[in-house]
Order: structure tokens, then sequence, then C-alpha cells
């Protein structure tokens, strides 16, 4: 399993974000450990993927506060790409309640998911909005 490691070609230069970004990261790689030691305890593994969704909405909280105080321009489109995360992670929590898939292949699914979205959002979309988070003193 790919291993996430962080480049700066990531970094948007807004700490509070890039912080985020890197923590979500790390809670991916967790779950890749536990999956690479064939671990397949179902509480443990609930847990971390209850961790990962509720971290990744916290965060993408945590931008779209930052859209509405800066007025971003371009807040629709980027709402979109949120709503589309939080619909699949929602599909992907209907699976995990109905119980019936091979629970570690799921969280893989899930967590493979989480970290391709991400990275391909930070570094199109997030990349966006840099510029005027700092126009606003964000650094
Ligand atoms: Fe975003």
């Amino acid at each position: 399993m790919k291993k996430f490691i962080w480049t700066s070609e990531y970094n948007l230069g807004v700490s509070v974000i890039d912080e985020q970004h890197q923590h979500f990261f790390d809670i991916v790689n967790r779950i890749y450990d536990l999956l690479e030691k064939g671990n397949d305890n179902k509480e443990e593994l609930l847990k971390i993927v209850k961790e990962l969704t509720d971290y990744a909405f916290y965060h993408l909280s945590t931008e779209e506060k930052y859209f509405t105080q800066f007025a971003y321009s371009d807040i629709e489109n980027h709402m979109k790409y949120h709503t589309m995360f939080r619909i699949q992670t929602g599909e992907y929590s209907e699976r995990i309640r109905k119980g019936d898939e091979d629970l570690p292949k799921l969280v893989l699914e899930i967590t493979d998911f989480a970290k391709n979205w991400l990275t391909k959002h930070i570094l199109v979309a997030d990349k966006m909005y840099a510029p005027l988070f700092k126009a606003h003193g964000l650094n």
C-alpha cells in the first residue's frame, strides 16, 4: 500500500490548512499500517475510519468558514467538490453500516478514495484559494 509522503508541492503556504492536510494524511497512513499488518479487528477499523471521515468533514468546514469570511469568488465550484466528497463518504458509511462486505477491503477502498480525492483536490482546487487566504493574513 502506497504511503502518503508529504512533499512541498502540497504546501499552500497557509499553515492552518497545511497542518490539517498533513494530519489527514497521517490518519490515512495509520490506516494503511493497520491493514498492512493484516489487522481485521472490526472495532479498531471502524474507529479509525470514523476518525478519518470526521476529520475530513472538520477540515472541509474549516475551508468553508474562510470562504465565507473572505467572500471567495469561486466558492460555488469549490463547494461542489466538497459536496461530492461528502456524498461519496455517506455512501461508504452506508456500506459499512450494512456490514455485508469484507471490512478490511472496504476500509482500503475508502482510504484510497479519501487519499486520491484529497491529493488531487489540494493540487488543483485548494491551490486556487491560497492567494486569497494569504491576502487576508493567513500564512
Ligand atoms: Fe477544499
